[in-house]
Protein backbone atom coordinates (compact mmCIF):
# COMPACT_ATOMS: atom_id res chain seq x y z
CA UNK A 1 0.00 0.00 0.00
CA UNK A 2 1.69 3.07 -0.76
CA UNK A 3 1.72 5.97 1.48
CA UNK A 4 -1.45 7.84 2.37
CA UNK A 5 -0.95 11.89 2.09
CA UNK A 6 0.16 13.49 5.11
CA UNK A 7 -2.36 15.67 7.15
CA UNK A 8 -0.41 18.08 7.83
CA UNK A 9 2.13 20.36 6.93
CA UNK A 10 6.10 18.34 7.34
CA UNK A 11 8.27 20.89 9.24
CA UNK A 12 11.45 19.26 7.26
CA UNK A 13 10.13 20.97 4.33
CA UNK A 14 10.31 24.29 6.13
CA UNK A 15 13.83 23.83 7.46
CA UNK A 16 14.86 22.61 4.21
CA UNK A 17 13.52 26.25 2.66
CA UNK A 18 14.97 28.14 5.11
CA UNK A 19 18.47 26.68 5.26
CA UNK A 20 18.48 27.34 1.83
CA UNK A 21 17.54 30.98 1.79
CA UNK A 22 20.16 31.52 4.63
CA UNK A 23 22.29 28.69 6.95
CA UNK A 24 22.18 30.88 10.03
CA UNK A 25 19.12 33.41 10.42
CA UNK A 26 18.15 35.94 13.17
CA UNK A 27 14.52 34.80 14.26
CA UNK A 28 12.65 36.02 17.53
CA UNK A 29 16.00 37.39 19.29
CA UNK A 30 17.86 34.19 18.06
CA UNK A 31 20.06 32.99 16.19
CA UNK A 32 19.08 29.84 14.36
CA UNK A 33 21.31 27.38 12.81
CA UNK A 34 20.60 25.14 9.85
CA UNK A 35 23.56 24.19 7.94
CA UNK A 36 26.04 21.04 8.84
CA UNK A 37 29.14 23.03 8.61
CA UNK A 38 27.81 26.19 10.65
CA UNK A 39 25.77 23.99 13.23
CA UNK A 40 29.62 21.92 13.50
CA UNK A 41 31.23 25.16 13.67
CA UNK A 42 29.30 25.60 17.14
CA UNK A 43 28.99 22.56 18.63
CA UNK A 44 32.39 21.86 18.46
CA UNK A 45 33.65 25.19 19.67
CA UNK A 46 32.89 25.19 23.11
CA UNK A 47 35.12 27.98 24.18
CA UNK A 48 33.12 30.32 22.25
CA UNK A 49 29.55 28.48 22.34
CA UNK A 50 28.85 27.61 25.98
CA UNK A 51 26.06 25.41 26.79
CA UNK A 52 25.01 27.02 29.94
CA UNK A 53 21.87 28.15 28.63
CA UNK A 54 19.06 27.88 31.18
CA UNK A 55 18.59 29.38 34.50
CA UNK A 56 18.71 26.09 36.01
CA UNK A 57 21.49 23.45 36.34
CA UNK A 58 21.71 20.56 34.05
CA UNK A 59 23.96 17.69 34.47
CA UNK A 60 25.49 17.50 32.28
CA UNK A 61 24.12 19.30 29.73
CA UNK A 62 24.38 22.23 30.94
CA UNK A 63 27.69 22.54 31.88
CA UNK A 64 31.17 23.59 30.44
CA UNK A 65 35.03 23.18 30.43
CA UNK A 66 36.39 20.64 32.92
CA UNK A 67 33.30 20.66 35.30
CA UNK A 68 31.38 19.28 32.44
CA UNK A 69 33.98 16.60 31.50
CA UNK A 70 33.92 15.35 35.35
CA UNK A 71 30.44 14.96 35.18
CA UNK A 72 30.49 12.58 32.44
CA UNK A 73 32.87 10.53 33.37
CA UNK A 74 30.64 10.33 36.66
CA UNK A 75 27.96 8.93 34.53
CA UNK A 76 28.92 8.23 31.37
CA UNK A 77 29.34 4.44 32.76
CA UNK A 78 26.09 4.21 33.33
CA UNK A 79 24.69 4.32 29.86
CA UNK A 80 27.81 2.82 28.24
CA UNK A 81 29.17 0.22 30.37
CA UNK A 82 29.14 -3.14 28.30
CA UNK A 83 27.68 -5.33 31.32
CA UNK A 84 24.83 -2.21 31.44
CA UNK A 85 23.99 -2.76 28.25
CA UNK A 86 23.87 -6.92 28.25
CA UNK A 87 21.34 -6.48 31.01
CA UNK A 88 19.28 -3.64 28.99
CA UNK A 89 19.09 -5.39 25.83
CA UNK A 90 17.48 -8.90 27.79
CA UNK A 91 14.95 -6.22 29.46
CA UNK A 92 13.95 -4.65 26.38
CA UNK A 93 13.53 -8.29 24.12
CA UNK A 94 11.36 -9.05 27.14
CA UNK A 95 9.19 -5.83 27.35
CA UNK A 96 8.65 -5.83 23.35
CA UNK A 97 7.63 -9.18 23.35
CA UNK A 98 5.16 -7.89 25.84
CA UNK A 99 3.97 -5.19 24.06
CA UNK A 100 3.42 -7.28 20.51
CA UNK A 101 2.11 -10.01 22.85
CA UNK A 102 -0.64 -7.83 23.97
CA UNK A 103 -1.95 -7.21 19.75
CA UNK A 104 -3.61 -10.15 17.91
CA UNK A 105 -2.05 -9.91 14.51
CA UNK A 106 -3.39 -8.71 12.22
CA UNK A 107 -3.63 -5.36 14.08
CA UNK A 108 -3.83 -1.82 13.15
CA UNK A 109 -1.84 -0.14 15.97
CA UNK A 110 -0.46 3.40 16.68
CA UNK A 111 2.97 3.23 16.40
CA UNK A 112 4.31 6.12 18.47
CA UNK A 113 2.54 5.84 21.03
CA UNK A 114 1.03 1.98 21.37
CA UNK A 115 4.49 0.75 20.71
CA UNK A 116 7.62 3.60 21.00
CA UNK A 117 6.60 4.90 24.14
CA UNK A 118 5.10 2.38 26.00
CA UNK A 119 8.17 0.47 25.04
CA UNK A 120 10.34 3.38 26.18
CA UNK A 121 8.38 3.82 29.37
CA UNK A 122 8.04 0.03 30.29
CA UNK A 123 12.42 -0.29 29.36
CA UNK A 124 13.14 2.79 31.50
CA UNK A 125 11.49 1.91 34.77
CA UNK A 126 12.63 -1.80 34.54
CA UNK A 127 16.56 -0.47 34.04
CA UNK A 128 16.27 2.08 36.73
CA UNK A 129 14.44 -0.23 39.35
CA UNK A 130 11.72 2.22 39.18
CA UNK A 131 7.91 1.02 40.36
CA UNK A 132 6.27 -0.50 37.20
CA UNK A 133 2.70 1.24 38.84
CA UNK A 134 5.22 4.70 37.39
CA UNK A 135 3.93 3.75 33.91
CA UNK A 136 0.71 5.26 33.76
CA UNK A 137 2.07 8.38 35.17
CA UNK A 138 4.97 8.56 32.82
CA UNK A 139 2.90 7.71 29.93
CA UNK A 140 0.47 10.29 30.49
CA UNK A 141 3.44 12.80 31.17
CA UNK A 142 5.41 12.05 27.71
CA UNK A 143 1.59 13.18 26.01
CA UNK A 144 1.25 16.18 28.55
CA UNK A 145 4.75 17.03 27.39
CA UNK A 146 4.30 16.69 23.93
CA UNK A 147 1.08 18.83 23.91
CA UNK A 148 2.91 22.07 26.02
CA UNK A 149 5.78 21.88 24.08
CA UNK A 150 3.85 22.10 21.02
CA UNK A 151 1.66 25.29 22.65
CA UNK A 152 5.01 27.29 23.26
CA UNK A 153 3.34 27.82 26.67
CA UNK A 154 6.47 28.50 28.69
CA UNK A 155 4.45 28.36 32.04
CA UNK A 156 2.36 25.24 30.97
CA UNK A 157 6.01 23.58 30.16
CA UNK A 158 7.22 24.77 33.52
CA UNK A 159 5.01 22.77 35.16
CA UNK A 160 5.70 19.81 32.93
CA UNK A 161 9.07 20.15 33.96
CA UNK A 162 7.98 20.31 37.86
CA UNK A 163 5.41 17.27 37.44
CA UNK A 164 8.63 15.24 36.18
CA UNK A 165 10.86 16.09 39.12
CA UNK A 166 7.87 15.58 41.43
CA UNK A 167 8.38 11.86 39.96
CA UNK A 168 11.89 11.32 39.88
CA UNK A 169 11.73 12.98 43.77
CA UNK A 170 8.89 10.57 44.75
CA UNK A 171 10.90 7.77 43.38
CA UNK A 172 14.11 8.69 45.54
CA UNK A 173 12.42 9.46 48.67
CA UNK A 174 10.59 5.96 48.47
CA UNK A 175 13.87 4.67 48.33
CA UNK A 176 15.80 6.13 51.10
CA UNK A 177 16.85 3.37 53.80
CA UNK A 178 16.07 0.76 51.52
CA UNK A 179 18.78 -1.56 50.83
CA UNK A 180 18.48 -2.16 46.74
CA UNK A 181 20.74 -3.03 44.05
CA UNK A 182 19.75 -1.33 40.60
CA UNK A 183 20.93 1.52 38.98
CA UNK A 184 19.32 4.58 40.57
CA UNK A 185 20.69 2.47 44.10
CA UNK A 186 24.09 2.79 42.33
CA UNK A 187 23.53 6.46 41.11
CA UNK A 188 22.18 7.73 44.80
CA UNK A 189 25.49 5.91 46.22
CA UNK A 190 27.89 7.97 43.93
CA UNK A 191 30.50 10.14 45.76
CA UNK A 192 30.52 13.76 43.85
CA UNK A 193 33.49 15.64 45.72
CA UNK A 194 33.72 13.37 48.34
CA UNK A 195 30.11 13.17 49.43
CA UNK A 196 27.01 11.40 48.19
CA UNK A 197 25.37 13.34 45.12
CA UNK A 198 22.46 15.84 46.74
CA UNK A 199 18.87 15.20 45.24
CA UNK A 200 19.18 18.39 43.45
CA UNK A 201 22.16 16.79 41.13
CA UNK A 202 20.15 13.30 40.98
CA UNK A 203 17.01 14.66 39.86
CA UNK A 204 18.92 16.84 37.15
CA UNK A 205 21.12 13.37 36.12
CA UNK A 206 17.78 11.46 36.12
CA UNK A 207 15.81 13.57 34.24
CA UNK A 208 18.38 14.20 31.33
CA UNK A 209 18.50 10.16 31.16
CA UNK A 210 14.95 10.10 31.33
CA UNK A 211 12.59 13.13 30.63
CA UNK A 212 14.51 13.33 26.96
CA UNK A 213 14.58 9.27 26.45
CA UNK A 214 11.32 8.53 26.53
CA UNK A 215 9.95 11.54 24.05
CA UNK A 216 12.81 10.84 21.83
CA UNK A 217 12.97 7.10 21.61
CA UNK A 218 9.00 7.18 20.79
CA UNK A 219 9.49 9.29 18.16
CA UNK A 220 12.58 7.45 16.41
CA UNK A 221 10.55 4.35 16.88
CA UNK A 222 7.71 6.31 14.79
CA UNK A 223 10.31 7.57 12.16
CA UNK A 224 11.29 4.09 11.80
CA UNK A 225 8.36 2.32 11.62
CA UNK A 226 6.95 5.17 8.89
CA UNK A 227 9.95 4.25 7.12
CA UNK A 228 9.51 0.40 6.96
CA UNK A 229 5.98 1.09 6.25
CA UNK A 230 7.38 3.21 3.36
CA UNK A 231 9.97 1.22 1.84
CA UNK A 232 9.54 -1.99 1.71
CA UNK A 233 12.31 -3.04 -0.04
CA UNK A 234 14.51 -1.70 3.15
CA UNK A 235 12.20 -3.71 5.36
CA UNK A 236 13.03 -7.30 3.18
CA UNK A 237 16.53 -6.60 3.56
CA UNK A 238 15.97 -6.32 7.25
CA UNK A 239 14.35 -9.12 7.57
CA UNK A 240 16.09 -11.24 5.51
CA UNK A 241 19.18 -10.88 8.38
CA UNK A 242 21.43 -8.54 8.06
CA UNK A 243 24.75 -7.95 10.83
CA UNK A 244 24.05 -5.88 13.68
CA UNK A 245 26.30 -3.27 12.15
CA UNK A 246 24.78 -2.94 9.21
CA UNK A 247 20.89 -3.22 10.95
CA UNK A 248 21.98 -0.30 13.24
CA UNK A 249 23.81 1.92 9.84
CA UNK A 250 20.32 1.25 8.57
CA UNK A 251 18.33 2.81 11.68
CA UNK A 252 21.05 5.70 11.74
CA UNK A 253 20.41 6.30 8.25
CA UNK A 254 16.73 6.54 8.70
CA UNK A 255 17.10 9.02 11.86
CA UNK A 256 19.12 10.89 9.46
CA UNK A 257 16.97 12.26 7.56
CA UNK A 258 13.82 12.61 9.58
CA UNK A 259 15.48 13.56 12.78
CA UNK A 260 13.18 13.60 15.72
CA UNK A 261 15.79 15.35 18.35
CA UNK A 262 15.28 18.68 16.44
CA UNK A 263 17.23 21.59 18.49
CA UNK A 264 19.75 22.31 21.36
CA UNK A 265 20.77 25.95 22.59
CA UNK A 266 24.11 27.44 23.06
CA UNK A 267 25.05 31.21 23.94
CA UNK A 268 27.83 33.32 22.38
CA UNK A 269 30.79 33.62 24.69
CA UNK A 270 32.21 36.55 22.56
CA UNK A 271 31.44 38.21 19.63
CA UNK A 272 31.98 36.52 16.59
CA UNK A 273 30.66 35.96 12.93
CA UNK A 274 28.89 32.52 11.77
CA UNK A 275 28.14 31.73 8.32
CA UNK A 276 28.36 35.27 6.98
CA UNK A 277 25.96 36.75 10.50
CA UNK A 278 27.13 38.49 13.08
CA UNK A 279 26.53 37.12 16.56
CA UNK A 280 27.18 39.19 19.73
CA UNK A 281 28.34 38.05 22.71
CA UNK A 282 25.04 36.63 24.80
CA UNK A 283 23.56 35.71 22.03
CA UNK A 284 21.39 32.52 22.34
CA UNK A 285 22.22 30.46 19.58
CA UNK A 286 20.31 27.14 18.48
CA UNK A 287 21.35 24.18 16.33
CA UNK A 288 19.04 22.73 14.31
CA UNK A 289 20.32 19.35 13.91
CA UNK A 290 16.89 17.95 11.44
CA UNK A 291 18.00 20.74 8.81
CA UNK A 292 21.82 20.09 9.21
CA UNK A 293 21.14 16.39 8.73
CA UNK A 294 19.38 17.06 5.41
CA UNK A 295 22.21 19.97 3.76
CA UNK A 296 22.32 19.21 0.48
CA UNK A 297 26.04 20.26 0.62
CA UNK A 298 26.91 17.32 2.60
CA UNK A 299 24.34 15.56 2.02
CA UNK A 300 24.16 15.92 -2.31
CA UNK A 301 20.47 14.06 -2.05
CA UNK A 302 19.29 14.76 1.76
CA UNK A 303 16.34 11.68 0.68
CA UNK A 304 18.58 9.01 -0.40
CA UNK A 305 18.81 6.04 1.87
CA UNK A 306 23.10 5.52 1.66
CA UNK A 307 23.69 4.43 5.50
CA UNK A 308 27.69 3.53 4.78
CA UNK A 309 28.13 6.95 2.21
CA UNK A 310 26.69 9.24 4.91
CA UNK A 311 27.13 8.01 8.24
CA UNK A 312 30.80 9.88 8.85
CA UNK A 313 28.54 13.39 9.04
CA UNK A 314 25.38 11.79 10.57
CA UNK A 315 24.23 14.46 13.61
CA UNK A 316 21.81 12.48 14.84
CA UNK A 317 23.38 11.88 18.06
CA UNK A 318 25.46 14.92 18.09
CA UNK A 319 29.10 15.78 17.64
CA UNK A 320 31.76 17.38 19.94
CA UNK A 321 31.83 17.28 23.75
CA UNK A 322 28.27 16.93 24.34
CA UNK A 323 27.67 14.38 21.92
CA UNK A 324 25.21 12.16 23.28
CA UNK A 325 26.30 9.62 25.63
CA UNK A 326 22.96 7.70 25.33
CA UNK A 327 24.04 6.77 21.70
CA UNK A 328 24.84 3.02 22.72
CA UNK A 329 22.16 2.56 24.56
CA UNK A 330 19.75 4.01 22.66
CA UNK A 331 21.03 2.25 19.60
CA UNK A 332 20.43 -0.49 21.49
CA UNK A 333 16.91 -0.12 22.44
CA UNK A 334 16.06 0.61 19.00
CA UNK A 335 17.82 -1.92 17.11
CA UNK A 336 15.17 -4.41 19.37
CA UNK A 337 12.54 -2.81 19.24
CA UNK A 338 12.56 -2.93 15.31
CA UNK A 339 14.22 -6.30 15.23
CA UNK A 340 11.34 -7.90 17.57
CA UNK A 341 8.64 -6.17 15.29
CA UNK A 342 9.88 -7.79 12.38
CA UNK A 343 10.27 -11.04 13.41
CA UNK A 344 6.58 -10.50 15.29
CA UNK A 345 5.21 -9.67 11.70
CA UNK A 346 5.05 -10.58 8.08
CA UNK A 347 4.38 -7.06 6.76
CA UNK A 348 4.19 -3.38 8.00
CA UNK A 349 2.26 -1.22 5.86
CA UNK A 350 0.87 2.12 6.03
CA UNK A 351 -3.02 1.76 7.85
CA UNK A 352 -4.60 5.75 7.34
CA UNK A 353 -2.36 8.76 6.92
CA UNK A 354 0.01 9.91 9.61
CA UNK A 355 0.32 13.16 11.23
CA UNK A 356 3.57 15.18 11.77
CA UNK A 357 4.48 16.16 15.07
CA UNK A 358 4.77 20.26 15.25
CA UNK A 359 7.80 22.30 16.15
CA UNK A 360 9.78 21.81 18.67
CA UNK A 361 9.59 18.22 18.28
CA UNK A 362 9.90 16.22 15.35
CA UNK A 363 8.98 13.10 13.15
CA UNK A 364 5.99 12.30 13.57
CA UNK A 365 2.71 12.66 16.23
CA UNK A 366 1.05 9.34 14.83
CA UNK A 367 1.95 6.60 12.63
CA UNK A 368 -0.73 4.00 11.73
CA UNK A 369 0.41 0.83 10.52
CA UNK A 370 -1.39 -2.69 9.83
CA UNK A 371 1.01 -5.25 11.61
CA UNK A 372 0.72 -8.80 10.00
C1 LIG B 1 16.56 8.37 21.44
C2 LIG B 1 17.45 8.93 20.72
C3 LIG B 1 18.40 10.01 21.16
C4 LIG B 1 18.83 11.03 20.38
C5 LIG B 1 18.45 11.28 18.92
C6 LIG B 1 19.73 11.83 21.19
C7 LIG B 1 20.40 12.95 20.73
C8 LIG B 1 21.24 13.73 21.50
C9 LIG B 1 21.98 14.87 21.01
C10 LIG B 1 21.92 15.43 19.58
C11 LIG B 1 22.72 15.38 22.04
C12 LIG B 1 23.66 16.58 21.98
C13 LIG B 1 23.09 17.77 22.69
C14 LIG B 1 23.97 19.02 22.58
O1 LIG B 1 24.98 19.05 21.86
O2 LIG B 1 23.59 20.02 23.23
C15 LIG B 1 22.42 14.56 23.20
C16 LIG B 1 22.93 14.77 24.45
C17 LIG B 1 22.61 13.99 25.54
N1 LIG B 1 21.89 12.81 25.55
FE1 LIG B 1 20.97 11.99 23.98
N2 LIG B 1 19.82 11.29 22.43
C18 LIG B 1 19.02 10.15 22.47
C19 LIG B 1 18.88 9.28 23.52
C20 LIG B 1 19.48 9.42 24.74
C21 LIG B 1 19.39 8.47 25.81
C22 LIG B 1 18.71 7.12 25.73
C23 LIG B 1 20.05 9.01 26.88
C24 LIG B 1 20.27 8.46 28.26
C25 LIG B 1 19.60 7.49 28.81
C26 LIG B 1 20.57 10.30 26.46
C27 LIG B 1 21.29 11.16 27.27
C28 LIG B 1 21.86 12.33 26.84
C29 LIG B 1 22.60 13.24 27.72
C30 LIG B 1 22.84 13.08 29.23
C31 LIG B 1 23.07 14.29 26.91
C32 LIG B 1 23.87 15.52 27.34
C33 LIG B 1 25.33 15.25 27.12
C34 LIG B 1 26.21 16.45 27.45
O3 LIG B 1 25.72 17.58 27.47
O4 LIG B 1 27.41 16.23 27.68
N3 LIG B 1 20.22 10.50 25.15
N4 LIG B 1 21.54 13.56 22.83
Amino acid sequence: MPAPPLQDRDPRREYDQARQTCPVQRQAGKVIVYGHPEVTEVVTQPELFSSAVSRFRQLPNGLDGAEHQQWRALTDPYLMDPENLREVEHLARQVMREVLGGLTLPATVEAVSDLGARYAVRVQLRWLGWQADLEGQLLDWVQENRRASRSGDHAWTGRVAEAFDAIIRGELARRRGQERDDVTARLMNEQGSGRPLQDEALVSVLRNWTSGDLGSLALCAGVIVAFLAEHAEVQARLRAGVTTQEFDAALDEILRMDDPFVANRRVALRDTRLGGVAVARGEVVQVNWTAANRDPRVFADPDAFCPAKHAPDNLVYGLGPHACPGRALSTLELHVFTEELLRATHSVTWAAASTRELPPGGGYATVVVRLA
